[in-house]
């Protein structure tokens, strides 16, 4: 008998699992929804069309998602890790909460923000480092029915506005400042700096932790520390947790599209539920003791679903790490790995691409026997880094997922089931039950058969698909639902193999991917833009070592006979200032114009092969505008 009953044990079962989910949807989530903790069983498993959008699972139930996370556990694994937490610093001391420990932060946490008057269906914004009290927010909100935002500190006070103002949030949880690495990450003054654009904010919640001097603002700021005590002394740890319907929203995330403001992907509660443990069960083939190690931030999807909500939902200890890969040193990882006999360990390419490049010498004197299985998330993967992970770091013996997904899908929809269904280098290979994907042409044909490319879509819902984007519905139809009608469209390239087994090949649309985090073309574009002496540019990406794709702008500049070596470093400057550092332009190329149609459409198309060192073959140019702005352009490629 396995730990969850749903928990695919064979290849064959694996077989019989998704021959059900297709034939019998309803019937199939159905049965896995059953293994929670429902506090009204739900009426309909599925009403859906993809025309309006309009999904909606297991509606008429109700349920609280932190009970699944936390209060269900108490009786049979209450003292059991739920969270183990290192620090950036090697030296200070890690930290270890139980389920009951976990479960009493966050009711307690819970009581604060109702303290602050705050109810279900409110905003609030999450800007922390990696620390438990991060995960104890996250869930403090779920407790109450509040709406989480998280944003990831990498973003700038401008990005985090745009979150707060889209949102409309009320209060905001901040640090005074986060450790990375050797650099402090100033957390509580950027907020200051996004708060002059957000009126709807009345109350900012500060927790310690680099003790960096920071302005409290009377009236507004108050210590995380100042209101626990305020909640000891009323006496009463315990917090009920908020009923909340099944479709009742979980959280707002934002990410990047091909436009160039950010989207707020919503998801709510049951479905959201279901899929993040259905597939963290079977994808890591999680086993009860097993320590999970997932490198990502919880800024990012990746962080909510598998370090937070999928882990703790299937009673799993979930590992959390301050820091970065490189710091101290290049062995991070490893030694982390060696200190907590982690079994599972869940990172992105861009990671094992820059760890590779320090040479062995890193992973030498580490202790990796107790790793069973390896993942990889965020971006494809390619198979030289794909045999380093699986013979440097799993020995060979170690099943590798690639596991492909988006914020927009909540989980994970296509990947390998660790030892349980093939892997193959590059490969994110069979989709979950229950998900159905299928490649068209550019008119939206589906594209029959094996052995074929075309663009990735998915024609039938699974629990955890997005919602809607908050406060814009028919964005959400545009972006997902409008391009192939009747299908979800995921905005990736894929290919079939003979075997049936997809390959990720990237997006289609104007997203980057720098490093695993997405980043719109568009956005850097204006960012760029709002730099005095631009007059315009167009962004795009090219092949990158270690980033997997960087970020190209050719700019077109009139600010005045300047050098342009400091123009350039002013204008990475303004995107660092605008986006935040994740968005920071690799090359800058001077132009006098941009390759464009009669009709004045930028030629995308010529500045990517440019980018990409094709100097040939550009394809029909007979379009162009000025065809001698190519030849410029080509003469000055960085
Ligand atoms: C890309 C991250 C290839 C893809 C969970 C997708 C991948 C985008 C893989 C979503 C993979 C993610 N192989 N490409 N295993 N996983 N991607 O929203 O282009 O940050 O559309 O979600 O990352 O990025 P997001």
């Amino acid at each position: 008998m396995s730990y969850h009953s749903y928990q695919i044990r064979s290849r064959e079962q694996y077989d019989l699992a998704y021959k059900k989910s297709i034939e019998d949807p309803e019937g199939f989530w159905a049965d896995v929804a059953s293994n929670f903790q429902w506090q009204r069983r739900w009426e309909k498993t599925l009403e859906w069309n993809f025309e309006e959008p309009k999904v909606r699972w297991f509606s008429g139930g109700q349920l609280n998602i932190t009970e699944n996370c936390l209060d269900r556990h108490l009786a049979e694994r209450g003292d059991q890790p739920a969270i183990v937490w290192e620090p950036n610093n090697p030296e200070e001391d890690y930290r270890v909460l139980s389920y009951k420990e976990l479960h009493f932060k966050v009711c307690q946490f819970a009581n604060v923000l109702k303290n602050n008057g705050l109810k279900k269906g409110d905003r609030v914004c999450i800007y922390m480092p990696m620390i438990p009290e991060l995960a104890i927010a996250v869930l403090a909100c779920a407790r109450i029915g509040v709406i989480h935002s998280v944003v990831f500190g990498g973003f700038s006070a401008q990005s985090i506005a745009d979150r707060i103002q889209d949102a409309q949030c009320c209060l905001v949880i901040t640090a005074d400042g986060a450790h990375r690495g050797n650099k402090e990450i100033p957390l509580k003054a950027v907020i200051d700096d996004a708060l002059v654009q957000c009126p709807s904010v009345r109350k900012v919640i500060v927790l310690t932790r680099t003790r960096v001097p920071v302005s409290m603002i009377k009236g507004r700021d108050s210590w995380w520390e100042d209101e626990i005590r305020k909640v000891e002394t009323q006496g009463n740890p315990a917090c009920t947790a908020e009923v909340m319907d099944a479709e009742d929203m979980l959280f707002i995330l934002y990410t990047s599209g091909s436009t160039g403001k950010p989207k707020g992907v919503v998801h709510t509660c049951g479905g959201y539920m279901v899929f993040t443990n259905y597939s963290f069960v079977n994808v890591f083939q999680y086993q009860p003791g097993d320590v999970y190690f997932c490198t990502a931030d919880i800024g990012w999807i990746t962080g909510h679903s598998y370090i937070v909500y999928g882990p703790l939902s299937a009673g799993a200890t979930t590992l959390m790490f301050e820091g970065i890969p490189t710091w101290p040193d290049a062995g991070r990882f490893w030694e982390i790995v060696d200190k907590f006999k982690v079994n599972i360990l869940y990172t992105a390419p861009t990671a094992i691409r820059s760890l590779m490049g320090f040479g062995l010498d890193f992973v030498k004197n580490k202790d990796l026997s107790s790793l069973r299985v390896l993942g990889t998330v965020g971006e494809p993967i390619n198979e030289e880094a794909w045999h380093w992970y699986d013979e440097n770091i799993g020995k060979g013996r170690c099943p590798i997922v690639d596991t492909w997904w988006q914020t927009e899908t909540g989980g994970i929809l296509i990947s390998n089931l660790a030892g349980i269904t093939p892997a193959k280098p590059a490969h994110a290979t069979l989709p979950l039950p229950g998900v159905q994907p299928i490649l068209v042409d550019e008119k939206g044909e589906e594209l029959k058969g094996n052995s074929i490319s075309g663009n990735l879509c998915i024609k039938f819902p699974w629990p955890s698909i997005i919602r809607t984007t908050y406060g814009d519905h028919e964005r959400c139809r545009q972006a997902y639902f409008a391009t192939y009608p009747g299908l979800y469209f995921t905005g990736d390239g894929a290919l079939r193999d003979e075997e049936g087994n997809y390959r990720i090949t990237g997006r289609v649309d104007d997203v980057l991917n720098v490093s695993g985090h997405r980043i719109g073309t568009a956005e850097v574009e204006n960012a760029i833009n709002m730099h005095t002496g631009v007059v315009e540019s167009a962004v795009v990406g090219y092949p990158h070592e270690i980033k997997g794709q960087g970020i190209y702008a050719y700019v077109v500049y009139n600010g005045g006979s300047h050098e342009m070596s400091l123009v350039s470093k002013d204008v990475v400057q303004t995107v660092s200032r605008i986006i935040g550092p994740i968005a920071k332009p690799d090359k800058i190329q001077f132009v006098s114009g941009l390759p464009k149609t009669r009709s004045g459409k930028i030629m995308r198309r010529i500045l990517r092969k440019i980018a990409e060192g094709e100097l040939e073959n550009l394809g029909d140019t007979s379009t162009l505008l000025d065809p001698a702005v190519v030849e410029e352009i080509k003469k000055g490629k960085l």
